[in-house]
């Protein structure tokens, strides 16, 4: 199975709808599925939801460039899982250490809001891109959605993981799926997600990742 959607994948077609839409108002764009980013041997997993239209979808990184991405990236290096300066855009130069970065739908959703059906015809590439991490231990997943998607990834039900801040719940295989408000604009200026807090879960992995 692939672990990428080709570039004209057509199995949303809401968002390839939108895509056409945008390769047009937006010509310079990346316009297309965002690819993972991070190296596959990765003990560390974070799935996100979606790349936002001006950011991630522009640049072609996850987070890249979206608001998410400046507390995301930040917190990263802070706990030793990013080397270099995050600089909005692809060709920065920022690497990722033991960790690798996803979304459970590849493709920018019209107000930042896919539905269930994308989810579903994305998880494939979920599951394939988890199959393909061999030293993989800990998944962090940003929001309830991807909270969701990731476990449907996994073959499992949604009520085996209850989805809550910093919870961690063991996969029965040494792996465990550790929950986290999503870092949108909107979570942290509502202070439903605070900085300490999104750090508070970093730690935590740290902390699995140094026990192991
Ligand atoms: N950008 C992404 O790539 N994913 C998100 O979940 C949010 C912004």
């Amino acid at each position: 199975m692939l672990t990428d959607p080709r570039s004209d994948c057509r199995l949303c077609p809401r968002l390839a709808g939108f895509r056409t839409e945008n390769v047009r108002l937006f010509p310079d764009f990346h316009n297309a599925p965002v690819p993972s980013f991070g190296p596959a041997d990765a003990r560390l997993l974070v799935v996100g939801m979606a790349p936002g239209l001006k950011g991630a979808n522009r640049t072609g990184r996850p987070f890249t460039g979206d608001y998410a991405g400046d507390l995301l990236y930040d917190t990263l290096k802070t706990f030793g899982f990013a080397a270099g300066d995050y600089g909005k855009r692809a060709d920065d130069g920022l690497s990722l250490i033991d960790c690798r970065i996803t979304n459970a739908v590849r493709c920018v959703p019209p107000q930042n809001k896919p539905i269930g059906a994308e989810v579903a015809s994305c998880r494939p590439f979920l599951a394939a891109t988890v199959e393909e991490m061999p030293r993989l231990k800990v998944i962090v997943a940003l929001g309830s959605l991807a909270h969701g998607a990731t476990l449907a990834a996994l073959g499992r039900k949604k009520s085996s993981a209850k989805f809550g801040h910093n919870t961690e719940h063991g996969l029965g295989d040494g792996r465990v799926l550790i929950g986290s408000y999503h870092c949108s604009r909107y979570n942290t200026n509502t202070g439903r997600l605070t900085e300490q807090m999104f750090h508070d879960v970093f730690r935590r992995v740290r902390g699995v990742l140094d026990s192991t």
